[in-house]
């Protein structure tokens, strides 16, 4: 029996469900979508994608939908505590010291001063800073971090590029389609957004839902910057839709990685015909989002990840634009630097004797990423060699001792060598950690 024991999702939209094994989050597939009020399969489990019970909630994901979590170092998705939804600190950042000046009786007129002890993202130093605060959410694409950083490390005041690098498919022909979240993406490819220094906070408050905002409340927004450059077209015909801007430049349109919802494209622009809207898109690179210079290893990062988790594997063209920036990236970077991304590309072309000779370079203590030492762990696995496999898959546990499939690996490769005194403490833990299902562990297990 499972319990649902989180709700995802202001309801406006879907409600998402998610529960929970021992402080292991996990979303089940099943989904409320409220615009057409019907229950269908989780965004990205349809089209035979169904992973059951298997989808983890990991941080990057807790990190937009909520406040700060408690996230388990070493795991990938276990958390020591789940706040219930987004709170003022996500956009204020840390409150205690403003706390303790009121309490203390500092009172500042905010009408006429700023009030340093908070962050108000409206007086933030230009508009990198407050777009940061809110595409740090908003912006939704292919997340590299950078060095040292994690999906909990931005604050308000930091420049969203310092803590990561977010890039998305860019497409040729009239780009209708895009991502839910991708409204701080999609408002910067505007006319608008360029040409003058508009923020969300032009039309948003965001202590006000759009639901109780009057459309009123936007059309300002539009006209008082286009008092010169109005509508061209005729204004009997904006009457029709009682003149109302945004309903024609922002219309609503289905996003394309969340079923049945509707969200209003935040690309400001004329309006593009029904007829020309289903031109073919074919995609031209992956452009940073958030970044106008990334680095090369940062490039490669990008095009190794979106391969994997966005193309089911079927454009080896982009892992070609991977190696191109891993090889640019050579000039100013040691061998210990690339390691990571070198492999991974080895890896997803299924090449695991390079993935080997790369990894023969480097000493197996010295893998600081915990997935590159399971990729080579792995490889050396298709390739038969269980102890040394055992010798790498170890090393990722060491780097990540609460994932259960690297967990899994290191036991099986015990097994494979009849060490089973190795392998048995290492299953029991993971056992007990699901101990309510056995689905997480190969059938195999339950008959050792
Ligand atoms: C970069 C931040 C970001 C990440 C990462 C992210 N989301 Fe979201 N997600 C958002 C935002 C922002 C929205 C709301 C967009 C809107 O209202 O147009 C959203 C919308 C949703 C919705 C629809 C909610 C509604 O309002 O009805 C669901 C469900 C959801 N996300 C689940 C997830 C899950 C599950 C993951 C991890 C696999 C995830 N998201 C990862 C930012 C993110
Ligand atoms: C999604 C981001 C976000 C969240 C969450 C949020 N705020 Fe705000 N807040 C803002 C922005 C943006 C402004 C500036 C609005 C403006 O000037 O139009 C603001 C302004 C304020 C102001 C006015 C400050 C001044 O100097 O006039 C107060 C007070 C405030 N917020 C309190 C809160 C409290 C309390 C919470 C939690 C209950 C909260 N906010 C949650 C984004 C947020
Ligand atoms: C902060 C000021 C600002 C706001 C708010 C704003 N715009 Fe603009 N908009 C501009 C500027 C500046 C341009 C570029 C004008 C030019 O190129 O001469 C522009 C261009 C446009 C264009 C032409 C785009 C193109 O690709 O040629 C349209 C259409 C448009 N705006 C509609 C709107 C609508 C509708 C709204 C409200 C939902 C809006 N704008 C809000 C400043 C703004
Ligand atoms: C020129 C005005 C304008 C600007 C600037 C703007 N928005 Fe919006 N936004 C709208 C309108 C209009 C709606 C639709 C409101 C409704 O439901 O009627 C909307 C709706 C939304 C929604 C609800 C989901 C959806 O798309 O319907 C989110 C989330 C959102 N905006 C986020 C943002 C963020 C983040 C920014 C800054 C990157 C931003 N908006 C900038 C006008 C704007
Ligand atoms: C911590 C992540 C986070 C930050 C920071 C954030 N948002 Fe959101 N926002 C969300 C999520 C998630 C949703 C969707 C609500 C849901 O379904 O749970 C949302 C919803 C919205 C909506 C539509 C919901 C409604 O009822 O109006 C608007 C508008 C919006 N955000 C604007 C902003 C603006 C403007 C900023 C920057 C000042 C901002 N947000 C910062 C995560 C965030
Ligand atoms: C009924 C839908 C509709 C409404 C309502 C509407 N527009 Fe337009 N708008 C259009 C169309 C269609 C075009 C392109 C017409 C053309 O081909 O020149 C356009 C063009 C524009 C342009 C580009 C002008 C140029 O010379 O390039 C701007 C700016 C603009 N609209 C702003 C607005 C603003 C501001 C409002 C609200 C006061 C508004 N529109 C209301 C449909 C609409």
């Amino acid at each position: 029996m499972q319990y649902i024991r989180y709700i995802v999702g202001s309801g406006q939209h879907t409600n998402s469900h998610l529960y929970e094994e021992n402080g292991y989050i996990y979303q089940a597939p099943i989904t409320f979508y409220t615009q057409k009020g019907i229950w269908d399969l989780a965004p990205g489990f349809g089209g035979g994608h169904n992973s059951r019970f298997n989808r983890i909630i990991g941080q990057e994901c807790m990190a937009c939908h909520n406040a700060r979590s408690a996230f388990v170092d070493g795991s990938e998705n276990q958390f020591l505590n789940v706040p219930h939804g987004i709170d003022c600190e996500r956009c204020h950042g840390a409150g205690g010291e403003h706390v303790r000046r009121k309490l203390a009786g500092e009172v500042i007129d905010t009408s006429s001063q700023t009030d340093f002890s908070i962050v108000n993202p409206r007086n933030l130093p230009s508009r990198d800073y407050q777009m940061s605060v809110c595409q740090r959410c908003h912006l939704q694409g292919i997340a590299v971090l950078q060095n040292n950083k994690t999906f909990d490390s931005f604050k308000p005041g930091m420049l969203l590029r310092n803590v990561m690098d977010v890039y998305l498919p860019e497409y040729d022909g009239n780009q209708t389609q895009f991502i839910m979240a991708s409204q701080a993406h999609r408002l910067t490819k505007s006319q608008c957004y360029i040409k003058s220094e508009m923020t969300c906070l032009n039309c948003h408050n965001p202590h006000i839902s759009v639901k109780y905002t009057p459309k009123q409340q936007f059309n300002n927004a539009c006209i008082k910057c286009h008092q010169q450059k109005t509508c061209s077209l005729p204004e009997a015909k904006r009457k029709a839709n009682n003149n109302d801007c945004s309903t024609c430049h922002m219309p609503p349109s289905p996003s394309i990685d969340i079923p049945h919802v509707t969200v209003h494209d935040h690309f400001i622009r004329k309006p593009i015909p029904e007829t020309e809207k289903k031109k073919i898109e074919n995609f031209v690179r992956l452009a940073n989002a958030s970044n106008p210079n990334p680095s090369a290893l940062s490039q490669a990062k990008g095009y190794l990840h979106y391969f994997e988790s966005y193309t089911s594997g079927s454009t080896p063209s982009l892992l070609d634009s991977a190696e191109h920036y891993i090889n640019k990236a050579k000039s100013n970077h040691n061998l210990l630097q690339l390691l990571d991304p070198t492999v991974h590309l080895y890896y997803l072309r299924n090449n695991y004797g390079k993935v080997i000779e790369t990894a023969t370079k480097v000493a197996t203590q010295n893998i600081k990423e915990a997935w590159t030492a399971y990729r080579i762990g792995e490889a050396y696995w298709q390739q038969k060699n269980a102890p040394k496999s055992a010798e790498y898959f170890a090393q990722a546990v060491k780097l990540m001792p609460l994932n259960h499939d690297f967990n899994n690996k290191l036991a099986m490769a015990y097994i494979a060598q009849n060490q089973f005194k190795q392998a048995q403490p290492i299953l029991e833990m993971v056992v007990k950690k699901t101990q309510n299902t056995y689905r997480h562990l190969p059938t195999w297990v339950l008959c050792t």
